[in-house]
Order: structure tokens, then sequence, then C-alpha cells
């Protein structure tokens, strides 16, 4: 199966929704409470008896997700603090073996499935609780207990669950941030245990935090284009790092930039990873329920411009802020149509400028409405008229611009000649 196979369903998808669910989630300030507060192993693995999260939690995830418009998901099963969501024979640190009893990652995998939502499956390589990881040298044997612990885990992961369509590795990096990538790949054994992987699920695709290239690269916090691989930027409703039930939360972003994020994304031919945070219970709380239910709504009348879209030569303008000298304009594509995907409404009279393809139709995507439209062969000059003075869709409006072949961005030969109209 060829690169461009195997990243298929992934493209298509464009959009998921990353769940981070742990111990952590009981502490309510983030996933990274053990570590960051320097909490003592044993008095940390006491919160393991009280991980007790409401039967069919994970089935509010998956109806969140679908809520969401998303088409696949990423649950941690194991997070930095080493608390396995999964029965494993390598670890008495479950929650098979504490609390709910229950193999939460099987109830994830099952609803998501059965959702018709393709299943991803994240899985932190380091782990807080071995010295080996901090001091691989004064602790050789750690080292090798966590190493066999991580090889075993993983195959118990990609063994007992059926299909796995996504494998997002983490925690990479080594504790003193000496090494390069190749330094990761190596202290992880990551051409192994990908190899591994490769055998048991032959679809799967596997992200480039274990150091080792793989499918795709997935940076935080930020939406940007793949600099060698396909992206899939992954984002926190609330503030950065409080992937994990952060309880008290002041910044929450709005439906609006959620939404410009995941066009973003697309645009730049990558994926939106939006996350949620369960509180203990395993609930998720209203302020990102709301949220992500927007950005479902939207995608229910306009999910054309995003689901399987392919990047658009195209730049506005009649939006400020998003013009620029030659910089990707807010447009995706879908063979000879372009989705103008409209943040800042114009008003009246939409113009979009270095067009050098004849444009046949032009209609309101939500609602099929036609406007009429004027098309300068010489300037490039696109404007489009009689659209509502108000914007359509409260959080993005996008204009269906159907081409007579794959709309292309004009080259301005002579930079000043726009100015005599030209
Ligand atoms: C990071 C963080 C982590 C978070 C993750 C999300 O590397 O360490 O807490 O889970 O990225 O992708």
């Amino acid at each position: 199966m060829t690169y461009e196979e195997r990243m298929k369903w992934f493209r298509e998808a464009r959009f998921g929704i990353y769940v981070h669910f742990g111990l952590y989630s009981i502490l309510g300030r983030g996933e990274w409470t053990m570590y960051s507060e320097r909490i003592p192993a044993a008095e940390y693995a006491q919160l393991a008896d009280q991980f007790n999260p409401a039967p069919g939690c994970a089935k509010e995830w998956v109806e969140t997700a679908k809520a969401a418009g998303a088409k696949y998901m990423v649950l941690t099963t194991r997070h930095h603090e080493g608390f396995c969501l999964f029965d494993s024979q390598y670890s008495d640190f479950t929650s098979v073996k504490h609390g709910c009893k229950r193999d939460i990652v099987r109830e994830y995998v099952d609803a998501a499935r059965e959702a018709g939502l393709k299943v991803g499956l994240y899985y932190s390589l380091l782990d807080w609780r071995f010295p080996g990881y901090f001091e691989p040298e004064k602790y050789p044997q750690s080292k090798e207990a966590l190493l066999k612990q991580i090889h075993g885990q993983v195959r118990e992961l990609m063994t007992n669950y059926g299909k796995i369509d996504l494998l997002e590795y983490d925690g990479g990096w080594d504790a003193k941030l000496k090494l390069d990538k190749q330094g990761w790949a190596d202290f992880w054994q990551a051409d192994k245990l990908n190899a591994m992987v490769r055998e048991l699920q032959p679809t799967i695709i596997i992200n480039d935090r274990s150091g080792k290239k793989e499918d795709i690269e997935t940076p935080e916090q930020v939406v940007r284009a793949g600099k060698e691989l396909m992206t899939e930027s992954c984002m926190c409703i609330g503030d950065s790092c409080a992937w994990g039930y952060t309880r008290f939360n002041p910044n929450w972003k709005t439906s609006e930039q959620l939404l410009q994020h995941l066009i973003q994304a697309a645009q730049l031919d990558g994926n939106y990873l939006l996350n949620i945070g369960p509180d203990p219970q395993g609930h998720i709380r209203n302020e990102e329920i709301e949220r992500v239910q927007q950005v479902g709504i939207w995608l229910q009348k306009n999910g054309e411009a995003v689901y399987n879209s392919e990047r658009c030569d195209l730049i506005g303008s009649s939006q400020p802020g998003l013009v620029d000298l030659n910089l990707q304009g807010p447009w995706t594509r879908k063979g000879n149509i372009g989705y103008w995907c409209i943040f800042r409404w114009p008003g009246n009279t939409a113009t979009a400028v270095m067009v050098d393809t004849p444009v046949k139709r032009v209609t309101l995507l939500a609602t099929g409405e036609e406007f009429k439209f004027q098309w300068n062969a010489t300037t490039g000059r696109l404007q489009i008229f009689g659209l509502p003075a108000l914007p359509p869709d409260p959080l993005a409006s996008v204009l269906k611009v159907e081409f007579e072949d794959i709309p292309r961005r004009k080259k301005e030969e002579d930079l000043s000649s726009w100015i005599s109209g030209n």
C-alpha cells in the first residue's frame, strides 16, 4: 500500500477529536501535574483506586465527536504518568486492575467504531515512574524495563482491539533535551517498534513523535503546513498545555476561532485535531460541548468546503487581515470548484484579486443562492455582487465559485498594473 493510499481516509477526514483522560483528570490541574508538582510515584499511584468514570463515558465522547462533525478520534491510552486505560500483562497500573476495573480503551474503540469514526490511539513512550527515563546511564535496568514495557504494551494495543487506524506516540524527547530526533528514535528502538506495528496493522498511520519520521507531523497549538509530511495540527479548546481536565480554565477559544483553525488546516492540506479533557467522571464540560457543537452545525451546512478538500492557489481579498502579499488565501478547492471561506464579511460586494481562471457560477454554499459576478480576464479581478449586507453565517460564510478549470492565481508581472486598471 502506498503512502497516498494509506493516507486517503485521513486526508478526507480533515477533523478529529482528541481525548485526554487519565488519573490527572481527577486532580483537575492538567495532565502534567505528577511531574510539575514532583508527586512521588507511590503517592500518585493512590489515585488509581479513585479512578471511577461513569459507565458509558466513552459513548459520550463519541457523541460529542459526531456532533462536532469529526471523522476520527484519538484517545490517550496512557499518558506520561504511566496509567493505562487498557489491560496489560506488562503493568498492574491500569484501569482494569484498579478503581472502575474497566477497559476504557475497549469501550472507546467499540463506541467509535459503532459510530463510524476512525480509531486513533495515543501512547506516551515516556513514563515518569521510571528513573531510567530521566537518568538512563545511571539506571540502565530501569531503562530496559521501560523499553520492555513499551514494546509489550504497543504490541497489546495493536493486537487486542481490532483494526487501529492511527497511532500517535508522544513523549519521545529525552529528559535532558540533548538528543536530536535520531537520538530519540534510537533510545526507544523506534525502528523495531514501528516495524512490529506495521506488521500487526498494515494500513495504520503513525506520527513522528518517536523520533522516526513515518507518516504525519503533529505540531501543537498552532496550525501550520507540513514541513515534510502531511500535518495534523492539534490544539486545546482552553489554554495551551491543559489537555487534561483543568478545573479552572479561563481562556476558552470561541467557536469562531476553532472553525477558523479547522478551515486553515484544510487550506494547508492538513488536519485539525481538537482536544477535549473530560472531568473525573468522564463527562465533557459544557464549555467544550457548546463550542464543538457550533462547529458541527456549521459543518452540516458547509462541510463540502472542508472534507476531502484540496489546496487552492487563490487569495482573498475583501477580508481585512487575511490578505497579504503572497500567502495563503482563505480558499479550499475540489477539482474546478473553489470555496471561498469568508470570516470577515465584506458587505454587498466581495472582491477577489489575481484570479486567472474564468468563472462559471457563484453561489452561497449553505443555501445555493446564486449571485451575479464580473471577472476581468486582463486584471484577474473578480467581483461578486448583490450579497447580503450582513454575514449570512455568523461563523464563516462560504462562496462556492465554479471555474472552467482548476482555479489558478494570476502572476502580477508588473506589480503596478492594477493602478491603471489594465
Ligand atoms: C505534549 C504534551 C502532552 C500532550 C500532548 C498533546 O507533548 O506533553 O501533555 O498530551 O503533547 O499532543
